[in-house]
Order: structure tokens, then C-alpha cells, then sequence
């Protein structure tokens, strides 16, 4: 058969590819169901979109080139639709936009708006080859191969992350087969594991901090684990991090930690250190940090130079990750499909005209909080129309 477009993954990016195509489009996908992240993203309401969602919230080798797809369909255009939809939202935090109800209200609205399109799960990419003007691409389909030409061809098979929800690593083989250069890929958006257990005591708290590496710097929740360090403000840090590097966390942040302790100095000055701290800070973590800090003696027994060295191992407290939970739990994959072979109007290969790499599959990963489906979204228009 022939197709105009064939686009292969049938999640974020390559429905909204499939919205944006002519007619003659075939999308194929080997999960059991379309959009299964989707479903499952934002614990079953989908953080679809940011308000704030600009370039300066992607992590790529070429900063600037998110920027045009970002521009020709922002988070205000993919706002509208879910309005058109009637589909309820609320704002979270920090610009965050969710589904009232459930993410499956954003899979249906993109059903409908793609309705002119073809789409087949449980559908597997056999052979693939380009023969100067078309592509030909064998696919099987329940049991039997079908051969497919198609002019267009847009890769929207997503990175590595959760392999066990059918993530493969299709595209960076495809980027590879017509030479594209695909940079080194890691798990982002993912827990810091710890030696031994080391937070285990701490499972379950949670507090706000300011966390820094690799001199970018987050103000979110920190949630400690029986593995190591989780919640957004660690995912959000994992995406900066490399092996060996430490995280400095500010577990006051905004505080004025020397004025409050030389308060506590002369107003409660019997009192214990830790009893002091734990008007500060959960009694839990600060029995914790008894054992890592000197917190002996009395409020009034401080002198100012303690209380400086204090002040500091609590606002900037480092601790060095043995690594992350890795692709098994990682919300995104760092790096992939480099950008340079790649037009930032269209996302058409610039080698080889008519191959498209769009969403996750790029080297162009989003913070948490809804980004990574806008650029899903984004770089989707963009290859559909120009598909
Ligand atoms: P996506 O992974 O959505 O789609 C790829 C498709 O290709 C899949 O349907 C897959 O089955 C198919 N495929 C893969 N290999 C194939 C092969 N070899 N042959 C055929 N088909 C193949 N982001 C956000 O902005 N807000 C959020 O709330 C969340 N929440 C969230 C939760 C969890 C648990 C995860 C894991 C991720 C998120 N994300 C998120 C990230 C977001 O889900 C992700 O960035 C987008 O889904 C990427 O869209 P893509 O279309 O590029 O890939």
C-alpha cells in the first residue's frame, strides 16, 4: 500500500503529528493501546501543558532550537483545543495544567482531532530502507508483513524510558541507519539512589528545599525514600547531574537561619539545640542530622561562629548520589536524535528530505511540569504540517 505520511508511535507527539497531516496517513504503533504515557502521566490527569513553557525550560545541545516549534504552536494553542474539547483543567502550581477528571480526556481529543488517519497498534516495524525517492518499510501486522511506500516518514517512537511500557530505542536506530548523528542518552527526571539504605529512616518525609547542581538550581518539594532522594525538586536536579557530582540542598530555603538561631539564643537559650532546630525543621530530620552535624549543647550555649557554620551545613548540605533509579522509572531520556541534523521549522531531516524525528526522541528534554508534552505537541504540528 501507499501512504502520503506513515509516522511510526502512536504517543504524544505522533497523534498530534497524525491531527496535523493530510488524509493519507498511516500511523503504527506496537503497544496494545495509543498514548499509554499519556495515560498514565501526571498520576492519571496528565500535567499536559505549562503557562510558563518557554525555550529556557529545555535541556538540549542547541538551546535555541526549540524555539520555533514552541512559537507556532505554544501551550495557549494547545489550551485552546482542550477547551474546544470541553475537557475540565485546573492549574496546579507553578503553571502546571492538569485534566480535572483524567488523562484519557486529552488521548480521545487527540483520536478525534487525528479521525482522518489510520492508526494500527500491535503493529511492529520490520524493514526499513529508502530508495532514493520514497520509503519502503515492511511492517507485520497481526501476523502477516505488509509492504508500505510513503514520501513521508516521521519517527515518534519516544526514548528508553520505562522499556517495561514498550519504550524502545526505534529512533536513535533510525536516526543512526541514515546517518544522523544521536547524542549520548541518559535517564532524566529520576530518583538519586544512596548507598545502604542511608535515607531509609527518613522514608516518607517530605519538605520543601532549594536544591543545586550542575549550577542550575530548583525550589520544590524533596521526598526521602527507603532507595535515596525523590520528589520534584530531585527529578528536576537528576536532569543536571552527572556521576560524581553532589547536590547541595537548602533544607531553609528563604530563611534567615543565623537571625532565627541567635533568637533562639537569647529568648530560648535553655533549650536544646535539637529541640531549637525542630521548630525549624521536622523532628525526624533533625534526629537524622544529629548524626551527620555536631548538634550538642543548648540554644545559648551557641557563639556566633557556630552559628554561621550551622546556618551553612543546613542551607547548602551536600550529599553525593551513588546514581539514579536509571530508564526502569525515569520520566524522560536525556539527549538522543542531535538537532543539528535536523531543521528546527519542520523537524525534516536536513540530510535526507521526507524523515522526521519528533518528541521525546530528539535531544530536546523538558523540565518536569507539563513541558515535555508541549514540545511533544509542538514538535508534532510542526512535522505534520509540513509532512
Ligand atoms: P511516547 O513515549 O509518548 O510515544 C512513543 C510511542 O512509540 C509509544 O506509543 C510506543 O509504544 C511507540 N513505540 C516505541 N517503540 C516502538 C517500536 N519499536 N515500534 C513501534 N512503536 C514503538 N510529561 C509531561 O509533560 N507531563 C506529565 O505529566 C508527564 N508525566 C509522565 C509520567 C510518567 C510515568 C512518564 C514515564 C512520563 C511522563 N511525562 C510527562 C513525559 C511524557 O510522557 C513524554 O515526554 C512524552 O510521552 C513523549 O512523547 P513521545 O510521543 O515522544 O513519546
Amino acid at each position: 500500500m501507499h501512504v502520503q505520511t506513515l509516522i511510526l508511535g502512536a504517543g504524544a507527539a505522533g497523534l498530534m503529528a497524525a491531527a496535523h497531516a493530510g488524509p493519507s496517513t498511516l500511523v503504527i504503533d506496537h503497544a496494545k493501546a495509543v498514548g499509554e504515557k499519556i495515560r498514565i502521566s501526571g498520576g492519571g490527569r496528565c500535567n499536559f501543558t505549562n503557562m510558563q513553557c518557554g525555550p529556557d525550560n529545555f535541556i538540549s545541545k542547541n538551546k535555541h532550537f526549540s524555539k520555533s516549534a514552541l512559537k507556532r504552536f505554544s501551550q495557549w494553542d494547545f489550551l485552546d483545543l482542550v477547551q474546544k474539547h470541553r475537557i475540565p483543567w485546573h492549574e496546579k502550581t507553578l503553571g502546571q495544567l492538569f485534566c480535572d477528571t483524567s488523562a484519557k480526556d486529552i488521548i480521545q481529543m487527540l483520536l478525534a482531532e487525528a479521525s482522518a488517519a489510520t492508526i494500527w497498534t500491535r503493529t511492529r516495524l520490520i524493514e526499513l530502507s529508502h530508495d532514493g525517492s520514497h520509503f519502503r518499510v515492511t511492517i507485520e501486522k497481526d501476523g502477516k508483513n505488509l509492504d508500505v511506500t510513503t514520501k513521508a516518514l516521521i519517527v515518534a517512537t519516544g526514548g528508553k524510558s520505562i522499556p517495561k511500557m514498550g519504550a524502545t530505542g526505534l529512533a536513535y536506530d533510525i536516526a543512526a541507519q541514515f546517518g544522523h548523528p544521536v547524542t549520548e542518552t541518559r535517564a532524566g527526571l529520576v530518583p538519586f539512589t544512596f548507598p545502604d539504605g542511608r535515607f531509609s529512616p527518613l522514608s516518607g518525609l517530605s519538605l520543601p528545599v532549594r536544591g543545586e547542581t550542575g549550577g542550575q538550581a530548583f525550589e520544590e518539594a524533596l521526598l526521602f525514600t527507603h532507595r535515596g532522594l525523590s520528589g520534584p525538586a530531585i527529578l528536576q536536579l537528576s536532569s543536571y547531574w552527572r556521576e560524581g557530582q553532589d547536590v547541595a540542598l537548602n533544607l531553609l530555603p528563604g530563611s534567615d537561619v543565623v537571625s532565627a538561631l541567635k533568637a533562639a539564643r537569647q529568648q530560648t537559650g535553655k533549650r536544646n539545640l535539637t529541640t531549637g532546630l525542630a521548630t525549624m525543621l521536622p523532628e525526624k530530620l533533625v534526629t537524622f542530622l544529629a548524626g551527620e552535624i555536631d548538634l550538642t549543647g543548648n540554644c545559648g550555649d551557641l557563639s556566633n561562629s557556630r552559628i554561621d557554620a550551622l546556618a551553612a551545613a543546613l542551607q547548602s548540605w551536600r550529599v553525593l548520589p551513588q546514581g539514579t533509579e536509571g530508564y526502569r522509572t525515569a520520566e524522560v531520556t536525556l539527549g538522543g536524535v542531535s538537532t543539528d541534523g535536523v531543521d528546527s521549522r519542520t523537524m525534516m531531516s536536513k540530510s535526507l528530505p521526507g524523515l522526521f524525528f519528533i518528541g521525546e526522541c530528539l535531544d530536546v528534554t523538558g523540565w518536569l511540569g507539563g513541558y515535555n508534552f508541549q514540545w511533544a505537541w509542538s514538535s508534532g504540528v510542526a512535522a505534520g504540517q509540513a509532512a
